[in-house]
């Protein structure tokens, strides 16, 4: 247990005025783990990514996140450039809709070429093999290349999307509802991609889904939120298996009940 943890938040709480998004949130996430974060609509999943990555800023608690170089950085101490710096080179976020994530009207080169040059590639030649490399990866046809994704199917998008972001190869990645706009034939496949990519760079993740099912074929841990806090927190197969907090038990029961 010597090892450090990747990220480890303390007591977030970030509230909308009078409302409360999430409360009193703690947790550690270890290099190479993928967390879930589970839970009604409302429940304050999204709050909760979004304070960690700091896309919105929490009203109180700390996020500590472990740089490159081995240095715990409070992200509130951060400055714009260091903050923008992370997210181009440390971590990627895939947006449930992929128009939040992609550049609709630019090639599917393009948008993970632009990624490549955001962290100084310079290479023509180079960015555009390694950005066909990324489509093959994510199994997108190669001839696909200079199509913009608004030609393609959800599906599609969400997979280009994937390779936008690991194309630099991040540390760690933020999934909101990664699959949430697809259908469940389609579901499948990006899970399948996901899945494989995570695995094979060793990645860190915190994925955001109410679907258990996604939960359980992508995470190795997983946190049950409900009205902005954490009720349960465990081993994705014991929280599954055993669950004990009366909401997961509900949650729980009501998949399998299907
Ligand atoms: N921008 C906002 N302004 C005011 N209240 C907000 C805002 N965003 C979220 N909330 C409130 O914070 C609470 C948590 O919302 P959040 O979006 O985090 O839930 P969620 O678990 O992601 O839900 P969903 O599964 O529907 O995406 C809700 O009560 C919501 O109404
Ligand atoms: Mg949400």
């Amino acid at each position: 247990m010597t090892e450090t943890p990747l990220l480890r938040v303390e007591a977030l709480t970030t509230r909308y005025g009078s409302r409360t998004g999430c409360e009193d949130v703690s947790f550690a996430l270890w290099p190479g783990e993928v967390l879930a974060i589970v839970g009604e609509s409302g429940s304050g999943k999204t709050t909760l990514l979004n304070s960690v990555s700091r896309r919105i800023e929490p009203t109180s608690g700390t996020v500590t996140y472990t740089m490159r170089d081995g240095t715990p950085r409070d992200l509130a101490t951060l400055t714009e450039a260091e903050r923008r710096h992370l997210g181009r080179t440390d971590w990627g976020f895939v947006h449930q809709n992929p128009a939040d994530g992609l550049r609709m009207s630019v090639s599917a080169g393009g948008n993970v070429g632009e990624r490549l040059m955001a962290v100084g590639r310079r290479h023509y030649g180079d960015i555009r093999q390694v950005a066909a490399d990324w489509l093959e990866r994510v199994e997108i046809p190669a001839d696909r290349i200079d199509d913009a994704p608004r030609t393609f199917s959800g599906g599609m998008r969400q997979r280009l999307q994937i390779a936008r972001n690991l194309v630099t190869h991040p540390r760690l990645v933020f999934l909101d509802e990664p699959t949430g706009g697809l259908d469940v034939s389609v579901q499948a496949r990006v899970l399948d991609v996901m899945r494989r990519l995570v695995a094979d760079m060793g990645l860190s993740a915190i994925l955001v889904t109410h679907d258990l099912a996604v939960a359980r074929l992508l995470a190795d841990r997983m946190m049950v939120m409900k009205d902005g806090h954490v009720v349960e927190e465990g081993l994705t197969e014991r929280v599954l298996e055993d669950p004990q907090h009366p909401y997961t038990q509900l949650l729980v029961s009501s998949i399998l009940a299907v």
